[in-house]
Order: structure tokens, then C-alpha cells, then sequence
């Protein structure tokens, strides 16, 4: 099985709502990466990262996509961090990767001050600015197409990804 789409971009692009959107649009089964470790760990992302720490979260989300990877060919979203990984990076050559591209401000209203992301706990625009920065040319690398988000409607950012895809 192969995904049609998949998602990528940071916290605040986006990428869960329009992964539904498109799915609905395109009559596609949708699957997210964080709910598949939440469900397979039977616990929330920010309690694994409390309790288990980081890098068994990444473990854990490298297993997931692989399985999301290997076994759904709708549309999938992936965590932001999980193209930080090597082997995810390396599985995602040649797939119809979409880079929902977000800038600091939109992305920081996006996900809100008081975001429970673990990831930002503290300082989000700060911790946002800084992620945004690491990982951008990581995502451009990855991706096929990039979708800007800023200022748009998740329901117009689905439209120009499924006619990018498509086309
Ligand atoms: C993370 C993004 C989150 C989640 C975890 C870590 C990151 O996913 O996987 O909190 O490193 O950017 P979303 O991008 O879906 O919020």
C-alpha cells in the first residue's frame, strides 16, 4: 500500500485538519501518526514525552510511520518532528510528500499560547521560532511540492494540495 499524500510541516501548519479535509474531498481514509502512537501506547503524546522522555517518543513515532508508510494508502499527516529521523527521511524518497509551509505568527496563533505540545512548554513563540528554523530545509528536502498556509483557510490549503497532487 502506498499513501496518496502525506503531510509534513510543523506544529501549526495545519496538517491534521487538512489531512481530513482531504480526505473527505477525496473520498480517502485519513491516518495521523500521533494518534497512531497515542492508540498504541494508550496514552497522550505529552504524558509519553513526560514519563518516557523524547527520545523514546521518536522511537516510537519512527515505528508508526513506518506501519502508516507500509499499510495506508490514503492520506497521512506526520508529527512535526518525524522527519528529524534518518530512516524516516530515507522512506519517504519518492512518496507524494506535501510541506505545508507556516511562518512564525500564523503558526504561534495557530497552536496557541497556551499550547499542551510538550515541545513548546515554556516559551512557544520562542520555542516555534526555533524549530521553524531547524527544520525547514529539512522539510523542503523531503517534500515534492510546498503548500504555503499563511493567512489561508485550511478548506483552500486542501484544495491547492489535491490539485498539486493530482495534477
Ligand atoms: C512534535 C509535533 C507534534 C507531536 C509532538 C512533537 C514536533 O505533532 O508529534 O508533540 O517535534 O514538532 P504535530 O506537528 O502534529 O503537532
Amino acid at each position: 500500500m502506498n499513501p496518496r499524500i502525506v503531510l509534513v510541516g510543523p506544529m501549526g501548519a495545519g496538517k491534521t485538519t487538512v489531512a481530513g479535509l482531504l480526505g473527505e474531498a477525496l473520498g480517502l481514509a485519513v491516518r495521523d501518526t500521533d494518534r497512531d502512537v497515542e492508540a498504541a501506547e494508550g496514552r497522550s503524546i505529552a504524558d509519553i514525552f513526560v514519563d518516557s522522555g523524547e527520545a523514546h517518543f521518536r522511537a516510537l513515532e519512527r515505528d508508526a510511520v513506518a506501519a502508516a508508510l507500509a499499510g495506508h494508502d490514503g492520506v497521512l499527516a506526520l508529527g512535526g518532528g518525524a522527519v528529524l529521523d534518518d530512516d524516516t527521511r530515507a522512506a519517504l524518497a519518492g512518496r507524494p510528500v506535501v510541506f505545508l509551509r507556516v511562518g512564525l505568527s500564523d503558526a504561534v496563533k495557530r497552536v496557541g499560547l497556551g499550547s499542551a505540545r510538550p515541545l513548546l512548554l515554556g516559551n512557544v513563540r520562542g520555542r516555534i521560532k526555533a524549530l521553524l528554523d531547524e527544520r525547514t530545509p529539512v522539510y523542503e528536502a523531503v517534500a515534492r511540492w510546498t503548500v504555503d498556509t499563511d493567512g489561508r483557510t485550511p478548506e483552500d490549503v486542501a484544495a491547492e494540495v489535491a490539485k498539486v497532487v493530482e495534477a
